[in-house]
């Protein structure tokens, strides 16, 4: 079981309706494909988790790298020894549900420090510390 989480901008304006639709289009497809995770969008910026066999995120990850809607800047890796998120294929998690935003911009730092596609301990265990926050939320 891997995860990868993500850090891109978009490359135009979303509307409300357009984020949820991709969402919801997103949900549907990983499910299909064993992938569990979640989505949020704030200030032009997607943050991604998602989580699943290796095989399965391969594609997927081909997939949204060629997707003009948005230019991924920064990927981790994360090995689990089992899923975090069993309930949502992808959740579309509202900026908001962060108190402050501070978990958020900790992650957008983190892996804006970070790069690609080690992270270290203290990188590791803020990115862990935000995915228990929002998993223990679903
Ligand atoms: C920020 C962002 C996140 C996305 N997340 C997913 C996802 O979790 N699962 C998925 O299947 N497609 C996701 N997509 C869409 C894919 O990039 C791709 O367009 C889609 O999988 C193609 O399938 P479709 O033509 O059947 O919609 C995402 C796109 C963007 C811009």
């Amino acid at each position: 079981m891997k995860a990868r989480i993500y850090l891109s901008r978009s490359t135009s304006p979303l509307d409300v309706t357009t984020l949820r639709a991709l969402a919801d289009r997103s949900d549907e497809r990983n499910r299909s494909a064993s992938i569990t995770g979640f989505l949020t969008h704030r200030n032009g910026v997607f943050t991604q988790y998602i989580e699943g066999p290796q095989t399965a995120l391969d594609s997927l990850w081909s997939r949204l790298e060629s997707d003009p809607r948005h230019t991924i800047e920064r990927s981790a890796d994360l090995v689990l020894s089992q899923r975090r998120f069993s309930e949502w294929g992808m959740h579309l998690l509202d900026p908001l549900w962060f108190p402050s935003g501070a978990p958020l911009d900790v992650l957008e730092e983190v892996l804006g420090v970070a790069g690609t596609p080690n992270l270290d301990d203290a990188a590791l265990n803020a990115v862990t510390s935000v995915v228990d926050r929002v998993s223990n939320a679903q």
